[in-house]
């Protein structure tokens, strides 16, 4: 059976979530990884060609962006985040699963961050990865956050900019503001509060009287491309929101430069 997530626990990780990149080289304990665990296979439909694995012992799959700058520290325990490129949406999938995988390890009190540039393809990944069609795109560090973060770190989290997002306007339109259903305005502010490499938040969010759709902003929206894997995280946060707030809905996939479609009041998932 499908583990279900709570979706009134998940939204209230979403204002607390953010990047950490250093940790205490704690491992994280295995009644923790159990919890986590139903959520590395497929939680919901939107997992599409996405799964995750667990590493212990696994902080040296971390580089730094030049020589050890900016390198995530103290890290034991990372989960690998695995698509299957047979299937188109693998990358919104992997979005999806992983967010699932983080929000419930804050939860938990767990540090996270997701890494899809500074990690170093080892003969430790390959292992995990199963049939010519499926390949490491992400890790995730997973763990007990540092008392502080060393000035690599800090320069990091500063140029990724991390704690800025785009105004609700850049990222939303459609529909005018006044105009749209309840509820609405508080989901997108949850989409928008997404992580995505280096912070581009590359979505955009169509808003009409029956449903939101999400496109890919700008170039590379097409299958495989790793601004869906970002979208696929934005739909996460979108759907989290709406169900914590009984909006009814589901989101249906949908090809380049879209990413899915939310169609209010479909029932169930
Ligand atoms: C798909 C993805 C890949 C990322 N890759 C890296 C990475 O390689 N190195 C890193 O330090 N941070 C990485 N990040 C973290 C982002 O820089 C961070 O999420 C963004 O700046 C927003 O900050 P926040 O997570 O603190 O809200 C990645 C985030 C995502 C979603």
């Amino acid at each position: 059976m499908r583990p279900a997530y709570d979706a009134r626990l998940w939204y209230r990780q979403i204002p607390l979530r953010h990047s950490v990149r250093a940790y205490d080289g704690r491992s994280v304990p295995g009644d923790m990884l159990d919890s986590l665990r139903p959520f590395l296979s497929s939680f919901s439909d939107l997992c599409r060609g996405a799964r995750g694995v667990f590493l212990n012992n696994a902080g040296d799959l971390f580089t730094g962006i030049v020589g050890p700058f900016g390198r995530i520290t103290g890290v034991s325990t990372v989960v690998v985040f695995i698509g299957d490129t047979s299937v188109p949406e693998y990358m919104e999938g992997l979005g999806y699963l992983g967010e699932g995988v983080i929000l419930h390890a804050t939860s938990l009190g767990l540090g996270t961050c997701w890494v899809s540039g500074t990690f170093n393809w080892s003969r430790t990944l390959s292992r995990v990865v199963r049939g010519v069609n499926e390949r490491v795109v992400a890790i995730c560090a997973l763990g007990f956050p540092a008392e502080r973060e060393n000035g690599g770190q800090k320069l990091l989290s500063k140029l990724a900019r991390s704690r800025e997002r785009k105004p609700i306007d850049a990222i939303a339109g459609g529909l005018p503001v006044d105009k749209w259903p309840a509820g609405v305005r508080e989901a997108l502010e949850a989409a928008r509060l997404a992580p995505s490499a280096v912070n581009r938040q590359p979505w955009f969010f169509e808003v009409a009287e029956d449903g939101v759709t999400l496109s890919v902003q700008g170039p590379g929206s097409g299958y495989g491309s790793s601004k869906r894997l970002d979208c696929g995280i934005a739909l996460l946060h979108f759907e989290v929101a709406a169900r914590a707030l009984g909006i009814e809905g589901d989101w249906k996939l949908m090809g380049p430069p879209h990413v899915g479609r939310f169609v209010f009041g479909s029932g169930e998932r």
